[in-house]
C-alpha cells in the first residue's frame, strides 16, 4: 500500500519557526517531524511514501537527497501552486501513478494509530473512503465527524463555531481512499477535501469513519508543538525519550525541567527552563527564564530575560538582557 503525506502547508500558526522551513521539518525531540510520521508508516509495512510538497520543497529534498527517510522510499510531488488538501492529494496521487486504494496523512499529526487495523476496517466496510477519528475536548478547531451505528459518516463539518459541534469526535487526518475519490476532485484549482470532497461523499453515503482510540496530537500550534515533545519525554507513548541532546551544555547551577534541549544549546548559570523547547544552538543567558515557550535555532536569550506564556523566538533572534516576552512572537511575522 502506498501513502500520500501532505506537507505543503505554510505552517502559519508556527511562525516565525516556519519562515525558513515547513513545519514537518521542525524537530520533534531533536528529529525532524517527518521522520516520526514516516517511521510510523514503515512500522506498519508501508515503505513507499509520496510527499505532497508545496511550500519550500527544497528543504525536504536537501535533507533526503536519495529520497530515503525513516526506512521508506520517498517520491516528491511538488505542486506548481497551493492546491489545498484535496487538490494536493489528486496532484500527488497522479504524479506518483497511484491506482489502488491508498493512505493519506496530514503530515503534522503524531499518533499511535493502528494503521493495519484501520485499513482492515475500510476494506470490510467496502467504503470509498474511511477517516480515522479522535475524541477531543474542543472540536471547533478541527473537522467534526458524526457517524451512525455502522460507522457511516452522517456529516462532515470543518471547524464549526464553538459550542455547535454535533459530536466530540474529530477528523484525525488519516484516510484510506479508493482511487475513484480522485475523480471527484476538480483539476487545476484549489479544492479542500474537508469542505468539498468529504461532504460530497457523505451525500453519496460512501464515507465511513472509525475512532482510532489512541494517542493523537496535531502539532500545528506552538502550544501543541511543545506538548507533542513533552508527551514523548514524559513517557505518554511508551518508554520516556531523553529530551536533552548529548552535546547540550547545561550549567550545573541551571534548572531544566520538563523540557527539550537541542544539540549544541547552552543554558547558563542560574537560568530556569521549564516546559520549553530549545532548538539546536539556542543560548539561554545567565539567570534567564524560559517557560512554556520555544526558542529557535541559534537564538540568544540575554541574561536575566524572561520568555514565557507560549512565546516563540525565531532562529537567530536576540532577546535583550532583562527583557520580558510574554505570549509574544519575535519577530511577529516572516521577513
Ligand atoms: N501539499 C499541500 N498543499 N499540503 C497542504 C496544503 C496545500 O495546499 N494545505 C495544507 N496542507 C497540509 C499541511 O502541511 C498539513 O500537513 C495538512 O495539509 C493539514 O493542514 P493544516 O493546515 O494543518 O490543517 P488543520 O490542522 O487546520 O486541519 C486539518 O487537520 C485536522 C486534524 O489535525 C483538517 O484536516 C481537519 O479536518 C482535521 O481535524
Ligand atoms: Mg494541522
Amino acid at each position: 500500500m502506498r501513502a500520500v503525506v501532505l506537507v505543503g502547508g505554510f505552517g502559519t500558526r508556527l511562525r516565525p519557526l516556519t519562515c525558513a522551513r515547513p513545519k514537518q521539518m521542525l524537530p520533534i525531540v531533536n528529529r525532524p517531524m517527518i521522520e516520526h510520521v514516516v517511521g510510523h508508516l514503515t512500522d506498519h509495512g508501508i515503505d513507499d511514501v509520496v510527499l505532497s510538497l508545496g511550500f519550500l520543497p527544497d528543504v525536504f529534498r536537501e535533507a533526503y537527497p536519495q529520497g530515503r527517510c525513516a526506512g521508506a522510499q520517498l517520491h516528491y510531488a511538488v505542486e506548481p501552486e497551493p492546491l489545498d488538501t484535496a487538490g494536493a492529494i489528486r496532484f500527488a496521487a497522479l504524479d506518483a501513478g497511484i491506482d489502488e486504494r491508498f493512505l493519506v496523512l496530514n503530515g503534522d499529526v503524531l499518533t499511535d494509530l493502528d494503521i493495519t487495523r484501520f485499513v482492515e476496517v475500510h476494506d470490510r466496510a467496502g467504503a470509498e473512503g474511511t477517516i480515522a477519528l479522535h475524541k477531543v475536548a474542543d472540536p471547533s478547531r478541527y473537522g467534526v465527524v458524526p457517524t451512525d451505528g455502522d460507522g457511516r459518516v452522517l456529516e462532515f463539518v470543518e471547524k464549526p463555531a464553538p459550542g455547535t459541534a454535533p459530536t466530540d469526535l474529530i477528523n484525525a487526518g488519516t484516510y484510506v481512499l479508493e482511487p475513484s475519490v480522485l475523480d471527484r476532485i476538480a483539476a487545476g484549482r484549489r479544492v479542500s477535501v474537508e469542505r468539498e470532497v468529504f461532504p460530497a461523499m457523505v451525500a453519496d453515503r460512501r464515507l465511513y469513519a472509525v475512532d482510532g482510540d489512541t494517542y493523537w496530537i496535531d502539532t500545528g500550534t506552538p502550544q501543541e508543538y511543545i506538548q507533542a515533545q513533552l508527551d514523548l519525554t514524559e513517557g505518554l507513548r511508551g518508554e520516556p525519550v531523553d529530551g536533552v541532546a548529548d552535546d547540550a551544555r547545561i550549567d550545573a547551577d541551571a534548572q531544566v525541567r520538563r523540557s527539550v534541549v537541542g544539540p549544541g544549546a547552552v543554558v547558563g548559570a542560574g537560568a530556569r527552563v521549564e516546559g520549553a523547547v530549545l532548538l539546536s544552538g539556542a543560548d539561554i543567558g545567565r539567570g534567564a527564564v524560559v517557560e512554556g515557550s520555544v526558542v529557535g535555532h541559534d537564538a540568544r536569550i540575554g541574561a536575566g530575560a524572561r520568555v514565557v506564556g507560549c512565546s516563540v523566538v525565531g532562529d537567530g533572534e536576540v532577546v535583550a538582557p532583562d527583557a520580558t516576552l510574554d505570549g509574544v512572537r519575535q519577530p511577529a511575522d516572516c521577513p
